[in-house]
């Protein structure tokens, strides 16, 4: 026993048992230093910093110097990690053929999914991951690389040309810029957007064993090379029940279409009818049975965005607050501790910054990045035994091929 609730199975499964655990509700499969959630509480905190606190006083490169090393880092280090960071912004100019194989109608996840997976057909010369060297390489050439490769993809999709990254930059301007600017009109960052786009960053940087997480350790527990591996967790990640979430709350309070109150009560009814496989997208969530700590720092950015962009009436952001506060006061969501999640505010945010919505998981991709690099890096540095789940199995006993004798 490990403590007080967590039975060590190691033993047992030597001995031939196992736990049969659908979703691993109640399986720890790494230890980690990295993220604590405590989801009756709605507290999550990034080596030990609360993510309010964080959303405050940081920004997206410091805490994912943070999330990788375990330590903010002091003025010299920071200036260190934020410089590496733009020396790896740039992708091989081979990259750019690359793109061009795909349809122009792509979804940008599909897209993503290939070519951040194709990264170590280009940068396979730090790819010794016993290395702490090559590793830290490679994390941050991720780190660096995903904001330009996810704007590439939006360039592809409406078919302007690709515009290369400037060093000079913030992370979130460098990304605002690259999918805004074109060589016909001069673009100025907006200030308030860069902050916005830097909170969301911060926001979906870390989620300790989520579904995409998961995925990234399962494939790097083989040794896979991380490119790879957050290729893997890319893929996870788009699914509607999971990144995939933020894109869906848009279509639903699209389809909601405006904020009379039998309107959203129809759609509220319809997520609690069990015949109809509908749910309240943006809500609900597997660890928090308690509000998102995440959803409520973006409610407020949210409201602080769309005020300062002159959009305090935007009718989207009045149907969320109401469909919110109707499904708060319901038995329905109130028994089943459904609060609403991070994505139930995002998309509104991203919407107002001019994001379209097939991109809305692409930023996601490229915040979560960091947190699946630190969480892969930590897995490889402690050293590990391969992924490799059990089943319970259901099917045929043995029988014989028809005709065989
Ligand atoms: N609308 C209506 N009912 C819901 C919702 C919802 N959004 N979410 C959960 N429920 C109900 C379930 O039907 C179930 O009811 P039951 O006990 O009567 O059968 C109960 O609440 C428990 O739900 P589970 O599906 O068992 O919860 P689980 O932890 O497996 O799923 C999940 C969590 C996938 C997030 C779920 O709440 C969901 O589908 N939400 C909508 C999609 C979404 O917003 N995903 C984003 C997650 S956050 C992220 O990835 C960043």
């Amino acid at each position: 026993t490990t403590g007080p609730d967590v039975i060590d199975v190691r033993g047992l499964i030597d001995h031939g048992y196992f736990t049969y655990d659908p979703g691993f509700v109640s399986t720890a499969s790494c230890e980690s230093e990295i993220t604590y959630i405590d989801g009756a509480n709605g507290v999550l905190l990034h080596r030990g910093y609360p993510i309010e606190q964080l959303a405050t006083h940081s920004n997206h490169t410091k805490l994912s110097y943070l999330l990788l090393n375990g330590e903010i880092p002091d003025d010299e280090a920071y200036k260190a990690f934020r410089q590496s960071v733009s020396r790896h912004t740039m992708v091989h100019e081979q990259i750019v053929n690359f793109f061009k194989g795909f349809r122009r109608d792509a979804h940008p996840m599909a897209v993503l999914c290939g070519v951040a997976g194709a990264l170590s057909a280009f940068y396979h010369d730090n790819l010794d991951i016993t290395q702490d060297h090559d590793r830290q390489v490679s994390a941050i050439r991720l780190i660096a690389k995903m904001p330009t490769l996810a704007a590439m993809c939006y360039k592809y999709n409406i078919g302007q040309p690709f515009v290369y990254p400037r060093n000079d930059l913030d992370y979130a301007e460098n990304f605002l810029y690259m999918m805004f600017s074109n060589p016909c009109e001069e673009y100025r960052i907006n200030p308030v957007a860069a902050k916005a786009m830097d909170r969301i960053f911060m926001l979906h940087a870390d989620h300790e064993q989520n579904a995409s997480t998961s995925t990234v350790r399962l494939a790097g527990s083989t040794g896979a090379n991380p490119f790879a591996c957050i290729s893997a967790g890319i893929a996870a990640l788009w699914g509607p029940a999971h990144g995939g979430a933020n894109e869906a709350v848009l279509d639903m309070l699209a389809e909601i279409g405006d904020e009379s109150e039998e309107n959203i009560q129809r759609f509220v009814d319809r997520a609690k009818n069990k015949q109809d496989a509908f749910r309240l997208m943006g809500f609900g969530h597997r660890v928090y049975r308690n509000f998102d700590p995440r959803a409520k720092v973006m409610k407020e950015t949210c409201d602080e965005v769309l005020e300062e962009l002159g959009m305090g009436d935007d009718p989207q952001l009045k149907i969320a607050k109401r469909l919110e506060q109707i499904a708060l006061e319901d038995d329905y969501f109130i028994e089943r501790k459904l609060y609403p999640n991070v994505d139930f505010y995002s998309g509104i945010i991203l919407r107002a910054l001019g994001i379209p919505k097939n991109m809305f998981t692409v930023i996601f991709a490229v915040a979560r990045t960091t947190g699946w690099i630190s969480h892969w890096n930590e897995m490889i540095t402690n050293g590990t035994r391969i992924g490799r789940p059990r089943q319970l199995y259901k099917g045929y006993t043995q029988r014989d091929y028809p005709g065989h004798q």
